[in-house]
Protein backbone atom coordinates (compact mmCIF):
# COMPACT_ATOMS: atom_id res chain seq x y z
CA UNK A 1 0.00 0.00 0.00
CA UNK A 2 1.41 3.57 -0.60
CA UNK A 3 1.74 6.15 2.27
CA UNK A 4 -0.57 8.30 1.28
CA UNK A 5 0.21 12.13 1.17
CA UNK A 6 -1.00 13.92 4.13
CA UNK A 7 1.45 16.81 4.23
CA UNK A 8 -1.36 19.84 4.30
CA UNK A 9 -0.31 22.66 6.92
CA UNK A 10 -3.03 23.55 9.40
CA UNK A 11 -3.71 26.60 7.36
CA UNK A 12 -3.95 24.70 4.42
CA UNK A 13 -6.32 22.03 6.31
CA UNK A 14 -8.58 24.78 7.94
CA UNK A 15 -9.03 26.28 4.49
CA UNK A 16 -9.72 23.25 2.69
CA UNK A 17 -12.73 22.82 5.60
CA UNK A 18 -14.55 25.48 4.08
CA UNK A 19 -14.62 23.26 1.03
CA UNK A 20 -16.06 20.19 2.57
CA UNK A 21 -19.48 19.58 2.76
CA UNK A 22 -20.89 18.48 6.97
CA UNK A 23 -21.36 14.81 6.76
CA UNK A 24 -25.08 14.52 7.09
CA UNK A 25 -24.89 16.42 3.82
CA UNK A 26 -22.60 14.00 2.12
CA UNK A 27 -24.44 11.02 3.06
CA UNK A 28 -27.37 12.27 1.55
CA UNK A 29 -25.56 12.43 -1.92
CA UNK A 30 -24.72 8.70 -1.25
CA UNK A 31 -27.72 7.82 -0.29
CA UNK A 32 -29.88 9.55 -3.17
CA UNK A 33 -27.68 8.45 -6.09
CA UNK A 34 -26.88 4.77 -4.63
CA UNK A 35 -30.53 4.38 -5.10
CA UNK A 36 -31.08 5.85 -8.54
CA UNK A 37 -27.84 3.90 -9.43
CA UNK A 38 -29.17 0.66 -8.40
CA UNK A 39 -32.72 1.22 -10.37
CA UNK A 40 -30.51 1.91 -13.93
CA UNK A 41 -29.69 -0.47 -16.66
CA UNK A 42 -28.17 1.12 -18.82
CA UNK A 43 -23.85 1.36 -18.51
CA UNK A 44 -23.49 4.59 -19.89
CA UNK A 45 -26.06 6.35 -17.19
CA UNK A 46 -24.68 4.70 -14.10
CA UNK A 47 -21.39 5.81 -15.25
CA UNK A 48 -23.05 9.40 -15.27
CA UNK A 49 -24.38 9.09 -11.93
CA UNK A 50 -21.37 8.25 -10.58
CA UNK A 51 -19.15 10.42 -11.56
CA UNK A 52 -21.69 13.26 -11.04
CA UNK A 53 -21.76 11.48 -7.20
CA UNK A 54 -18.28 11.62 -6.89
CA UNK A 55 -17.57 15.43 -8.06
CA UNK A 56 -20.93 16.54 -5.43
CA UNK A 57 -19.52 14.39 -2.12
CA UNK A 58 -16.00 15.94 -2.41
CA UNK A 59 -16.50 18.92 -4.53
CA UNK A 60 -14.52 18.12 -6.74
CA UNK A 61 -13.66 19.96 -10.61
CA UNK A 62 -14.05 17.25 -12.25
CA UNK A 63 -15.00 13.55 -11.85
CA UNK A 64 -14.30 10.48 -13.55
CA UNK A 65 -14.99 6.84 -14.02
CA UNK A 66 -12.87 4.88 -16.13
CA UNK A 67 -12.71 0.96 -17.46
CA UNK A 68 -10.65 -1.05 -18.23
CA UNK A 69 -10.10 -2.04 -22.30
CA UNK A 70 -8.34 -5.28 -21.62
CA UNK A 71 -8.32 -6.38 -25.58
CA UNK A 72 -6.53 -2.87 -26.32
CA UNK A 73 -4.33 -2.70 -23.09
CA UNK A 74 -6.02 0.86 -22.39
CA UNK A 75 -8.12 2.41 -19.73
CA UNK A 76 -10.93 4.71 -20.92
CA UNK A 77 -13.46 7.09 -19.83
CA UNK A 78 -16.66 7.64 -21.71
CA UNK A 79 -18.24 10.18 -18.76
CA UNK A 80 -15.55 12.49 -17.83
CA UNK A 81 -16.94 16.03 -16.71
CA UNK A 82 -16.17 18.67 -19.44
CA UNK A 83 -13.94 16.36 -21.71
CA UNK A 84 -14.85 13.59 -24.76
CA UNK A 85 -13.72 10.10 -24.32
CA UNK A 86 -10.10 10.01 -23.35
CA UNK A 87 -7.78 6.57 -23.48
CA UNK A 88 -4.15 5.70 -22.37
CA UNK A 89 -2.48 2.92 -22.23
CA UNK A 90 -3.30 0.73 -19.41
CA UNK A 91 -0.62 1.36 -16.38
CA UNK A 92 -0.24 5.26 -17.16
CA UNK A 93 -1.65 7.94 -15.21
CA UNK A 94 -2.85 8.25 -11.78
CA UNK A 95 -5.79 6.01 -12.76
CA UNK A 96 -3.96 3.85 -14.49
CA UNK A 97 -1.51 3.12 -11.84
CA UNK A 98 -4.34 3.11 -8.99
CA UNK A 99 -5.82 0.30 -11.96
CA UNK A 100 -2.85 -1.46 -11.79
CA UNK A 101 -1.67 -1.86 -8.91
CA UNK A 102 -5.20 -1.40 -6.88
CA UNK A 103 -4.67 1.00 -4.22
CA UNK A 104 -6.29 4.27 -4.02
CA UNK A 105 -3.59 7.26 -4.43
CA UNK A 106 -4.43 11.04 -3.08
CA UNK A 107 -1.77 13.22 -4.93
CA UNK A 108 -2.06 16.86 -3.33
CA UNK A 109 0.74 18.23 -6.23
CA UNK A 110 0.16 16.48 -9.57
CA UNK A 111 2.79 18.57 -11.61
CA UNK A 112 5.40 16.64 -9.07
CA UNK A 113 4.36 13.80 -9.14
CA UNK A 114 6.31 11.07 -11.65
CA UNK A 115 3.18 9.28 -12.64
CA UNK A 116 1.53 12.23 -13.70
CA UNK A 117 0.27 12.03 -17.42
CA UNK A 118 0.88 15.65 -18.50
CA UNK A 119 -0.21 14.91 -22.47
CA UNK A 120 -3.86 14.41 -20.80
CA UNK A 121 -3.67 18.11 -19.63
CA UNK A 122 -2.36 19.55 -23.02
CA UNK A 123 -4.79 17.48 -24.98
CA UNK A 124 -7.67 19.12 -23.08
CA UNK A 125 -6.17 22.05 -21.99
CA UNK A 126 -6.73 21.65 -18.15
CA UNK A 127 -4.37 22.21 -15.38
CA UNK A 128 -4.50 18.84 -13.23
CA UNK A 129 -3.67 19.98 -9.46
CA UNK A 130 -4.49 17.56 -7.37
CA UNK A 131 -5.91 14.04 -7.85
CA UNK A 132 -7.63 11.05 -5.83
CA UNK A 133 -8.34 7.98 -7.63
CA UNK A 134 -9.94 5.09 -5.91
CA UNK A 135 -9.96 1.64 -7.89
CA UNK A 136 -13.73 -0.55 -8.25
CA UNK A 137 -13.09 -4.16 -6.59
CA UNK A 138 -15.90 -6.23 -8.31
CA UNK A 139 -17.16 -9.05 -6.23
CA UNK A 140 -14.37 -11.83 -7.08
CA UNK A 141 -11.71 -9.60 -6.09
CA UNK A 142 -10.54 -8.49 -10.10
CA UNK A 143 -10.46 -4.58 -10.57
CA UNK A 144 -13.02 -3.59 -12.53
CA UNK A 145 -11.69 -0.07 -12.87
CA UNK A 146 -11.44 2.99 -11.23
CA UNK A 147 -12.55 6.70 -9.89
CA UNK A 148 -10.90 9.72 -10.54
CA UNK A 149 -11.52 13.45 -8.84
CA UNK A 150 -9.73 16.32 -10.41
CA UNK A 151 -9.41 19.71 -8.53
CA UNK A 152 -10.68 21.22 -5.78
CA UNK A 153 -13.77 23.55 -7.21
CA UNK A 154 -11.89 25.98 -5.30
CA UNK A 155 -8.52 26.63 -6.89
CA UNK A 156 -5.72 26.62 -4.23
CA UNK A 157 -7.40 23.35 -2.48
CA UNK A 158 -6.01 20.02 -2.08
CA UNK A 159 -8.06 16.81 -1.67
CA UNK A 160 -8.17 15.75 1.65
CA UNK A 161 -7.90 12.24 3.28
CA UNK A 162 -11.53 12.63 4.16
CA UNK A 163 -11.88 13.28 0.35
CA UNK A 164 -10.52 9.64 -0.32
CA UNK A 165 -12.40 8.42 2.45
CA UNK A 166 -15.55 9.16 1.49
CA UNK A 167 -14.97 8.42 -2.23
CA UNK A 168 -14.35 5.74 -1.47
CA UNK A 169 -17.21 4.83 0.02
CA UNK A 170 -19.11 5.88 -2.94
CA UNK A 171 -16.79 3.37 -4.56
CA UNK A 172 -17.49 0.67 -2.53
CA UNK A 173 -21.50 1.24 -2.83
CA UNK A 174 -21.60 2.17 -6.36
CA UNK A 175 -19.19 -0.51 -7.93
CA UNK A 176 -21.42 -3.62 -6.81
CA UNK A 177 -23.96 -2.19 -9.21
CA UNK A 178 -21.66 -0.73 -11.84
CA UNK A 179 -20.60 -4.73 -11.97
CA UNK A 180 -24.31 -6.04 -12.44
CA UNK A 181 -24.81 -3.15 -15.32
CA UNK A 182 -21.92 -4.03 -17.01
CA UNK A 183 -22.68 -8.03 -16.79
CA UNK A 184 -26.60 -7.15 -17.95
CA UNK A 185 -24.56 -5.36 -21.04
CA UNK A 186 -22.49 -8.13 -21.66
CA UNK A 187 -25.18 -10.19 -22.03
CA UNK A 188 -27.29 -8.20 -24.30
CA UNK A 189 -23.86 -7.42 -26.08
CA UNK A 190 -23.54 -11.71 -26.64
CA UNK A 191 -27.33 -11.87 -27.35
CA UNK A 192 -27.34 -9.45 -30.35
CA UNK A 193 -24.32 -11.44 -31.51
CA UNK A 194 -25.70 -14.47 -31.30
CA UNK A 195 -28.78 -13.78 -33.08
CA UNK A 196 -27.00 -11.42 -36.11
CA UNK A 197 -24.73 -14.38 -36.36
CA UNK A 198 -27.89 -17.11 -36.83
CA UNK A 199 -29.35 -14.28 -39.89
CA UNK A 200 -25.91 -14.07 -41.36
CA UNK A 201 -26.26 -18.35 -41.59
CA UNK A 202 -29.91 -17.72 -42.92
CA UNK A 203 -28.54 -15.54 -45.35
CA UNK A 204 -25.46 -16.94 -46.95
CA UNK A 205 -27.23 -20.03 -47.52
CA UNK A 206 -28.47 -17.46 -50.13
CA UNK A 207 -25.19 -16.46 -51.28
CA UNK A 208 -26.51 -12.91 -49.10
CA UNK A 209 -23.41 -11.01 -47.73
CA UNK A 210 -22.99 -10.62 -43.79
CA UNK A 211 -23.97 -6.46 -43.99
CA UNK A 212 -27.44 -7.39 -45.65
CA UNK A 213 -29.01 -8.56 -42.10
CA UNK A 214 -26.81 -5.55 -40.75
CA UNK A 215 -28.98 -3.22 -42.68
CA UNK A 216 -32.02 -4.68 -42.62
CA UNK A 217 -31.57 -4.49 -38.60
CA UNK A 218 -30.73 -0.80 -38.59
CA UNK A 219 -33.43 -0.48 -41.36
CA UNK A 220 -35.81 -1.92 -39.01
CA UNK A 221 -34.80 -0.09 -36.37
CA UNK A 222 -35.44 3.49 -38.04
CA UNK A 223 -38.86 2.45 -39.59
CA UNK A 224 -39.91 1.37 -36.37
CA UNK A 225 -39.46 4.86 -34.47
CA UNK A 226 -40.83 6.82 -37.33
CA UNK A 227 -43.95 4.77 -37.15
CA UNK A 228 -43.98 5.54 -33.13
CA UNK A 229 -42.74 2.40 -31.47
CA UNK A 230 -40.43 3.51 -28.17
CA UNK A 231 -36.89 2.91 -28.05
CA UNK A 232 -37.13 -0.59 -26.03
CA UNK A 233 -39.66 -1.89 -28.92
CA UNK A 234 -37.55 -1.00 -31.79
CA UNK A 235 -34.43 -2.14 -30.28
CA UNK A 236 -36.33 -5.34 -29.69
CA UNK A 237 -37.25 -5.34 -33.68
CA UNK A 238 -33.90 -4.49 -34.36
CA UNK A 239 -31.95 -7.67 -32.69
CA UNK A 240 -35.00 -9.84 -34.08
CA UNK A 241 -35.31 -8.79 -37.76
CA UNK A 242 -32.12 -10.25 -38.34
CA UNK A 243 -33.62 -13.94 -38.65
CA UNK A 244 -35.67 -13.82 -41.10
CA UNK A 245 -34.67 -15.67 -43.23
CA UNK A 246 -33.13 -18.24 -40.81
CA UNK A 247 -35.40 -20.96 -42.06
CA UNK A 248 -32.98 -21.35 -45.86
CA UNK A 249 -30.95 -23.35 -43.96
CA UNK A 250 -33.00 -26.07 -44.31
CA UNK A 251 -33.52 -25.29 -48.35
CA UNK A 252 -31.96 -27.45 -50.43
CA UNK A 253 -28.91 -25.72 -52.66
CA UNK A 254 -30.50 -27.21 -55.94
CA UNK A 255 -33.23 -24.33 -55.34
CA UNK A 256 -31.27 -21.68 -53.33
CA UNK A 257 -28.58 -21.49 -55.44
CA UNK A 258 -30.42 -21.86 -59.04
CA UNK A 259 -29.28 -19.41 -61.11
CA UNK A 260 -32.42 -19.28 -63.48
CA UNK A 261 -36.11 -18.59 -62.56
CA UNK A 262 -37.73 -21.08 -59.99
CA UNK A 263 -40.30 -24.13 -61.26
CA UNK A 264 -43.63 -23.79 -59.18
CA UNK A 265 -42.60 -26.93 -57.15
CA UNK A 266 -39.51 -25.20 -56.40
CA UNK A 267 -41.25 -22.49 -55.45
CA UNK A 268 -43.33 -23.79 -53.30
CA UNK A 269 -40.01 -25.77 -51.71
CA UNK A 270 -38.89 -22.08 -51.75
CA UNK A 271 -41.86 -20.79 -49.64
CA UNK A 272 -41.15 -23.16 -46.92
CA UNK A 273 -38.50 -21.10 -45.31
CA UNK A 274 -40.93 -18.96 -43.51
CA UNK A 275 -42.52 -22.24 -41.70
CA UNK A 276 -39.66 -23.55 -40.96
CA UNK A 277 -37.82 -20.45 -40.05
CA UNK A 278 -41.27 -20.53 -37.32
CA UNK A 279 -40.85 -23.83 -35.82
CA UNK A 280 -36.79 -22.80 -35.50
CA UNK A 281 -37.89 -19.96 -33.18
CA UNK A 282 -41.07 -20.55 -31.52
CA UNK A 283 -40.32 -23.32 -29.47
CA UNK A 284 -38.81 -20.59 -27.34
CA UNK A 285 -40.58 -18.97 -24.44
CA UNK A 286 -38.24 -15.81 -24.99
CA UNK A 287 -39.89 -12.70 -25.85
CA UNK A 288 -37.04 -11.87 -28.25
CA UNK A 289 -37.22 -15.04 -30.52
CA UNK A 290 -40.79 -15.39 -30.36
CA UNK A 291 -40.64 -11.89 -32.30
CA UNK A 292 -38.33 -13.34 -34.77
CA UNK A 293 -40.18 -16.27 -35.48
CA UNK A 294 -43.43 -14.49 -36.58
CA UNK A 295 -40.84 -12.09 -38.64
CA UNK A 296 -39.82 -15.06 -40.27
CA UNK A 297 -43.32 -16.76 -40.84
CA UNK A 298 -45.05 -13.36 -41.82
CA UNK A 299 -42.32 -11.21 -43.27
CA UNK A 300 -43.62 -12.39 -47.59
CA UNK A 301 -46.81 -12.22 -46.37
CA UNK A 302 -48.38 -9.05 -48.04
CA UNK A 303 -50.65 -6.15 -47.21
CA UNK A 304 -53.45 -7.35 -49.91
CA UNK A 305 -53.23 -10.96 -48.70
CA UNK A 306 -51.59 -11.62 -51.98
CA UNK A 307 -48.26 -13.07 -49.63
CA UNK A 308 -47.60 -16.06 -48.37
CA UNK A 309 -47.01 -18.51 -46.30
CA UNK A 310 -51.00 -17.93 -44.87
CA UNK A 311 -52.17 -14.97 -47.55
CA UNK A 312 -53.22 -13.32 -44.26
CA UNK A 313 -53.42 -9.52 -44.81
CA UNK A 314 -53.44 -6.19 -43.12
CA UNK A 315 -52.68 -5.39 -39.66
CA UNK A 316 -53.39 -8.74 -39.22
CA UNK A 317 -49.93 -9.39 -40.51
CA UNK A 318 -47.25 -9.03 -37.62
CA UNK A 319 -46.21 -4.96 -37.25
CA UNK A 320 -42.49 -6.03 -37.11
CA UNK A 321 -42.77 -8.31 -40.32
CA UNK A 322 -44.47 -6.15 -42.32
CA UNK A 323 -41.45 -3.52 -41.04
CA UNK A 324 -38.87 -6.05 -42.05
CA UNK A 325 -40.44 -6.97 -45.15
CA UNK A 326 -40.22 -3.26 -46.16
CA UNK A 327 -36.46 -3.24 -45.25
CA UNK A 328 -35.72 -6.53 -46.91
CA UNK A 329 -36.96 -5.78 -50.02
CA UNK A 330 -35.19 -2.12 -50.33
CA UNK A 331 -32.05 -3.69 -49.50
CA UNK A 332 -32.79 -6.89 -51.42
CA UNK A 333 -33.57 -4.69 -54.47
CA UNK A 334 -30.59 -2.48 -53.99
CA UNK A 335 -27.59 -5.12 -53.77
CA UNK A 336 -26.75 -7.14 -56.63
CA UNK A 337 -27.90 -10.51 -56.81
CA UNK A 338 -26.65 -13.72 -58.76
CA UNK A 339 -29.52 -13.36 -60.79
CA UNK A 340 -29.94 -9.36 -61.32
CA UNK A 341 -27.47 -5.97 -60.76
CA UNK A 342 -28.29 -3.83 -58.24
CA UNK A 343 -31.15 -1.81 -58.64
CA UNK A 344 -30.72 2.49 -59.43
CA UNK A 345 -32.38 4.23 -55.81
CA UNK A 346 -35.28 5.70 -57.94
CA UNK A 347 -36.47 3.02 -59.61
CA UNK A 348 -36.48 1.54 -55.93
CA UNK A 349 -38.30 3.91 -54.69
CA UNK A 350 -40.88 4.28 -57.65
CA UNK A 351 -41.76 0.32 -56.92
CA UNK A 352 -42.16 0.77 -53.24
CA UNK A 353 -44.60 4.00 -54.38
CA UNK A 354 -46.14 1.33 -56.31
CA UNK A 355 -46.73 -1.40 -53.64
CA UNK A 356 -48.03 0.97 -51.28
CA UNK A 357 -51.14 -0.63 -49.75
CA UNK A 358 -50.36 -3.68 -52.18
CA UNK A 359 -47.49 -5.87 -51.28
CA UNK A 360 -46.74 -3.36 -48.22
CA UNK A 361 -48.52 -1.36 -45.38
CA UNK A 362 -48.89 2.49 -46.77
CA UNK A 363 -48.08 3.84 -43.61
CA UNK A 364 -44.84 2.41 -43.20
CA UNK A 365 -44.22 3.20 -46.69
CA UNK A 366 -44.89 6.46 -46.03
CA UNK A 367 -42.59 6.22 -42.63
CA UNK A 368 -40.05 4.85 -45.22
CA UNK A 369 -39.98 8.36 -47.62
CA UNK A 370 -39.74 10.56 -44.57
CA UNK A 371 -36.77 8.49 -42.77
CA UNK A 372 -35.10 8.37 -46.25
CA UNK A 373 -32.33 10.22 -45.40
CA UNK A 374 -31.57 8.44 -42.61
CA UNK A 375 -31.68 5.05 -43.99
CA UNK A 376 -29.71 6.00 -47.12
CA UNK A 377 -27.03 7.25 -44.58
CA UNK A 378 -27.30 3.07 -42.80
CA UNK A 379 -26.75 2.08 -46.86
CA UNK A 380 -23.15 3.76 -46.65
CA UNK A 381 -22.27 2.59 -43.55
CA UNK A 382 -22.74 -1.05 -44.14
CA UNK A 383 -22.01 -0.89 -48.28
CA UNK A 384 -21.14 -4.46 -49.26
CA UNK A 385 -17.40 -4.72 -49.91
CA UNK A 386 -16.75 -5.77 -53.66
FE1 LIG B 1 -37.36 -14.62 -46.74
FE1 LIG C 1 -33.27 -11.05 -46.30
Amino acid sequence: MLPLHESASPTQRSANALHELPPGQILRIIFDYTAKIADEQSLQRVLSLMADMGQQMILADRCAVWLIDHKHQEVYTTVAHGTEEIRIPIGSGFVGYSIQHGEPLLIEDASADYRHNANNDHKTNYLTRTVITVPFVGNDGHILGAYQAVNKQSPGHVFTQRDLEFLTLAASYAGKSLESVMLHEEIVATQKEILLTMGQIGESRSKETGNHVKRVAEYSYLLALGMGLDSEQAELLKMASPMHDIGKVAIPDSVLHKPGKLTAQEFELMKEHTVIGYRLLNKSNRRLLRHAARIAHEHHERWDGSGYPRGIQGEAIDLFARITAVADVFDALGSERVYKPAWELDRILALLQEERGRHFDPLIIDVFMQQLPALLAVREQYRDMK
